[in-house]
């Protein structure tokens, strides 16, 4: 439970709530987040058929207050934690100026392979865009969590300069690019989605997000994200130990993800019985 000051009701954690996303946050009290992890919309009309289906226009997809957001995000968020919020190439100057401007220190925009690529735009002359953008902030500063999600290519122990502490057997230092065979696609392909009956425009991989929790919280912490589409990063808080909270504004996908969730907690408690 969160008590929230401003409401005179408490907020329970591991919920999501079909609800505007400032709303939400402006019943949160100061600090009480460990982590944002958060896909907002990007304010571009973005309606996609690749698996077939015909989705509507996202909902908040002529924008958010994108300023205000940001300053909630940095109000909720507990000192010497992360939070990274998705982007695109042309949003990205705004964001990261509201961001910058509400607190946070920019540390990095990620960029992570997709796996579909996109279909959309001017198909003769742009290129295919096979990337998520995501900008990583600290609110004051934090270390990485160790890990043991990618081993080092270097032998434990081997030292590549003088001076320099010797490589341990996991990266404990990851790419701001993460391309290729050895790191989670950031997105699912069209023939996912249908295999497993879970549609979503912009849906995230569970896996990569799990990543990115495990690098940036520990267990019990209570990840934040107010953009929830159809649960993925509750899937992931899920998956890896951690609470969540969260809004989804569409009911279609607020159903989808309260489904989901259901189904990986499941399955979490026969994993671990
Ligand atoms: C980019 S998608 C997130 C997709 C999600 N990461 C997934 O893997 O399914 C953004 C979501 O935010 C929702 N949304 C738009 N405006 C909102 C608002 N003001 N409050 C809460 N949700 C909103 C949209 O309906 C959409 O599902």
């Amino acid at each position: 439970m969160i008590n929230t000051e401003k409401s005179q009701k408490a907020l329970s954690v591991n919920q999501i709530y079909c609800m505007d996303c400032l709303e939400l946050l402006s019943q949160l009290p100061d600090n009480c987040i460990s982590l944002i992890l958060t896909d907002p919309p990007y304010g571009i009309a973005y309606q996609n058929h690749f698996t077939g289906r015909e989705y509507p226009v996202l909902a908040g997809d002529d924008g958010i207050d994108y300023d205000r957001f940001a300053r909630e995000s940095f109000r909720v968020l507990k000192e010497n934690s992360h939070a990274y919020f998705f982007t695109r190439f042309d949003c990205y100057p705004y964001h990261y100026l509201y961001l910058q401007r509400a607190g946070f220190t920019v540390k990095n925009c990620m960029v992570i392979e997709k796996g579909n690529i996109g279909g959309i735009g001017d198909l003769k002359g742009s290129y295919a865009n096979n990337a998520e953008w995501l900008i990583f902030c600290h609110k004051g500063r934090r270390a990485f969590q160790r890990t043991t999600l990618l081993q080092n290519k270097a032998k434990a122990g081997s030292r590549f300069h003088k001076g320099r502490e010797p490589s341990r057997k996991y990266k404990t230092r990851f790419n701001s690019c993460w391309f290729g065979s050895e790191y989670p696609k950031a997105t699912y392909n069209s023939g996912w989605q249908k295999q497993h009956g879970i549609y979503h425009p912009t849906i995230k991989n569970v896996e990569f997000l799990s990543w990115l929790i495990q690098i940036s919280s520990q267990p019990e912490d209570l990840v934040f994200d107010g953009f929830m589409g159809s649960g993925s990063t509750a899937a992931a808080a899920i998956r890896t130990g951690r609470r969540f909270l969260g809004s989804e504004i569409n009911s279609g996908y607020y159903n989808t993800a309260i489904q989901r969730i259901k189904e990986v907690t499941d399955h979490e408690a026969v994993q671990s019985p």
